[in-house]
């Protein structure tokens, strides 16, 4: 993919805009700012600036343009992201085009592409009898056992002997979570894959079918790729029905997931047996604020319920549940019941503060007075964070009848308490000073200046700065090649340009992290000069102090001192 169209796409589409549409801005002076969601915040530290069209979050320091904010929010490639801008703009971008991939994954990727197509076709073999049996008796059939690749282990080795004679060594298979002493970690199980964001298997959870003592699930243990809190199962399908049906379905089991997909209900996520993480919160988030929590009617189920939901609604979600019978969880009931009585739940979801009404009406009966007041409070501070009358209403009616209290005593309190929870302030926090030496300072300060305006290239260039540090080097060199290549430089295309180059997208992390003039002067770019020259010398002086202290030829040191003395006035 040529440059000129990555960056004649960047330039069509507005940065505030692409971010605006996932995380609230609020324009302050030439800046707009939000709640960064690169970092646990909840400040608005993250800076973005229409003029420049990047992005600088003042606390974890990420930094970007458009193209890298996608990549990190939505976790997509860069083809994915510019694919995704190019159909904003109407710029066909085809389908070949750069892919930035890390090597080591691919491996990773690519022996579990292997080991999901051996287990599929042990299934589909003889040696599959009883498991297809097992699914067969689960109502899970051929097209699901597709949809979902499920597989199967067996008793032996082979698939570490697959894997080695593809050139994987047993450490690599070991540190893949395949492996272990040359052996296999999954026996006998039924195999279901567990996929990354974007829906490619990073990992398995295999089930025992038969009668044996062995835990019902094994899952992968966690890899470079596999990192549990950071994924849901069935995530990149979600992700596009989300959109469609705008809420997304929260369940504990992948089987419940598969089920609900049996009936055409896809918009659902599993969470597959952990505590929710704030990254999972922030994932789920992503693909809708309308949340309907699904998970088992059992207490567990219930108790998860409640966690998950004020979880939600702290990320500003709207939290609906649906409450199974006690016994059940998605799965059995979707079986039981049927498609229509499963839909007719989810569009009855009870709201969250209705739910946690009734939910205290069955488990705390009985307690003080006090504890019921505490709680009655505690739900009238959340109904307060409402804008919708009707459904405050309703709540409040709820809460009147349940608790056997006046409905204007409830009304009376609620608005007052209302009053009390005055708008948090937009308060945009303070930079986080790294402090730096002056020369650093400077450096920072050209590099800035350089990469906004064109004048300062040329002229720094004619200088023939030295810089010690390797990082620098690059960076300028960087610099100086794009600005021949292309004629003008732009900060937020030269990103899309050092993609590739990690320490200089530090170099330019670190930069960004001060505060610039808008226009920068001649005198100023003297002074710059003057301090990284400065810099040099200082440098040059402290190592032939050090080299005098060493000879022991007088000669060779008057020689050296002589040097020093040149340097010092400068000649
Ligand atoms: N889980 C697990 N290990 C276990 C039990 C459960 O990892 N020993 C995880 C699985 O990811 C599972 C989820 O927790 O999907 C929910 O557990 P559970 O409700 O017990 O699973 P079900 O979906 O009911 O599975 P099944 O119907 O096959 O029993
Ligand atoms: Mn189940």
């Amino acid at each position: 993919m040529p440059s000129d169209v990555i960056n004649d796409i960047r330039n069509k589409v507005d940065i505030i805009d692409i971010i605006g549409e996932r995380i609230p801005l609020i324009s302050r002076g030439k800046n707009f700012f939000g709640v960064c969601p690169f970092h646990d915040d909840s400040n608005p530290s993250l800076c973005v600036s229409r003029e420049k069209q990047i992005y600088t979050c003042f606390s974890c320091h990420a930094t970007g343009n458009v193209y890298t904010f996608l990549q990190n929010y939505e976790h997509w490639d860069f083809k994915q992201a510019l694919k995704y801008l190019g159909d904003r703009v109407g710029i066909d971008v085809g389908i070949k085009s750069v892919q930035r991939k890390n090597p080591k994954f691919d491996r990773i990727y690519q022996a579990y592409h292997i080991a999901l197509k051996y287990y599929q076709n042990n299934l589909a073999s003889s040696y599959g009898k009883e498991a297809k049996k097992y699914l067969a008796q689960r109502k899970l059939d051929d097209s699901v056992i597709k949809e979902f690749e499920i597989g199967l282990s067996l008793e032996n080795d082979d698939l570490t002997k697959l894997l080695i004679k593809k050139g994987y060594s047993l450490l690599e298979l070991n540190q893949m979570g395949l492996s272990s002493d040359s052996r296999d970690i999954y026996k006998d199980r039924i195999m279901f894959p567990l996929y990354d964001l974007n829906g490619k298997p990073i990992a398995f959870s295999g089930r025992i079918y038969q009668d044996n003592n062995q835990n019902k699930y094994l899952n992968t243990k966690e890899t470079e790729l596999f990192k549990k809190g950071n994924l849901l199962y069935h995530y990149h399908i979600a992700k596009e029905e989300a959109r469609g049906k705008k809420f997304v379905l929260v369940m504990e089991g992948f089987m419940d997931v598969i089920r609900a997909s049996t009936i055409g209900i896809r918009n659902t996520i599993a969470l597959m047996g952990t505590a929710l993480t704030k990254e999972q919160i922030k994932l789920i988030r992503r693909l809708s604020p309308n949340i309907i929590l699904c998970l088992d009617g059992d207490d567990p189920g219930q108790e998860a319920t409640l966690k998950a939901g004020e979880l939600f609604l702290k990320e500003g979600c709207e939290v609906k549940v649906v409450v199974l019978p006690k016994e059940e969880d998605p799965d059995t009931f979707i079986l039981r019941e049927g498609k229509q009585k499963f839909e007719d739940l989810i569009e009855n979801a009870l709201y969250f503060s209705n739910y946690k009404i009734q939910r205290y009406k069955t488990t705390k009966k009985g307690q003080s007075d006090k504890e019921k007041a505490k709680y009655i409070n505690q739900i009238l501070k959340e109904t307060s964070a409402l804008t919708d009358e009707i459904r405050i209403e309703i709540i409040l009616k709820n809460l009147a009848k349940e608790f056997d209290i006046g409905y204007n005593t409830l009304e009376m309190r609620f608005r007052q308490m209302k009053e009390e929870k005055k708008k948090p302030e937009f308060i945009i926090p303070p930079r986080k000073k790294i402090p730096i030496n002056k020369y650093t300072k400077a450096v920072h300060a050209l590099i800035y200046f350089l990469l906004t305006q064109d004048f300062a290239v040329q002229e720094t260039r004619m200088k023939h700065l030295v810089f010690p540090e390797e990082k620098y080097r690059m960076t300028f060199n960087e610099i100086f090649y794009y600005y021949d290549q292309y004629g003008k430089l732009n900060i937020a295309d030269f990103y899309t340009y050092i993609e590739d180059k990690e320490e200089i997208r530090k170099v330019i992390d670190d930069v960004l992290q001060e505060e610039y003039e808008n226009v920068v002067t001649q005198d100023v770019l003297q002074d710059l000069y003057k301090v990284i020259q400065e810099n040099v010398k200082n440098l040059e002086m402290n190592r032939l102090k050090d080299k005098i202290k060493e000879e022991m030829d007088p000669i060779e040191q008057a020689k050296i001192a002589e040097q020093i003395r040149k340097l010092r006035i400068g000649d």
